[in-house]
């Protein structure tokens, strides 16, 4: 198992925006493959290309309780999104803190696979919620940027404080 690290916030990098993929060969499944393996060593349910610096539009996600659905999405793109909902988020950069972000209740996202082949895929709860946030991510997006100013800052000061007693 070969895994990666995970910039962590301000990190520069985590504000990047990641270029559509147009080569779907081997060396793109291997990179998937250690973002899987990351993924799951950090128990998280969802994670960016641009979190591990890698300039790739795609993102893995597994949003099953037991952690046994993997889901790859490139190039993805929200094509229907309905409603609203508030639900707590978390993120792989920004260890230790969590928030409660609005995003839409329920997306359709269409996208392909490691080979290429196109998908559609229509979501609610939490998959819908990782399949936003994640695509926030490669657009240099991070969710402490859908908080108010007040709460943004309350989250950076208890992420700094985490990080000096880590
Ligand atoms: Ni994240």
């Amino acid at each position: 198992m070969s895994t990666l690290s995970v910039l962590q916030y301000p990190h520069k990098g985590l504000r990047e925006v990641a270029p559509l993929i147009t080569v779907f060969d081997d060396g793109l499944r291997q990179k998937v493959k250690e973002m899987f393996d990351t993924m799951y060593q950090d128990n998280g349910v969802g994670l960016a290309a641009t979190q591990v610096g890698l300039a790739l539009r795609l993102y893995v996600m597994d949003a099953s309780p037991h952690q046994n659905q993997p889901l790859c999405l490139i190039n993805p793109e929200v094509i229907a999104a309905v409603g609203e909902v508030e639900s707590e988020e978390g993120c792989l950069s920004f260890p230790g803190v969590y928030a409660k972000v609005i995003r839409a209740r329920e997306v359709t996202v269409q996208y392909q696979d490691e080979y290429g082949n196109s998908h559609t895929l229509t979501a609610d709860g939490l998959m819908a919620n990782c399949i936003q946030h994640e695509l926030d991510h490669l657009n240099g997006v991070l969710f402490i940027d859908h908080l108010s100013k007040l709460k943004r800052e309350r989250l950076l000061k208890k992420l700094e404080k985490i990080k000096r007693v880590a």
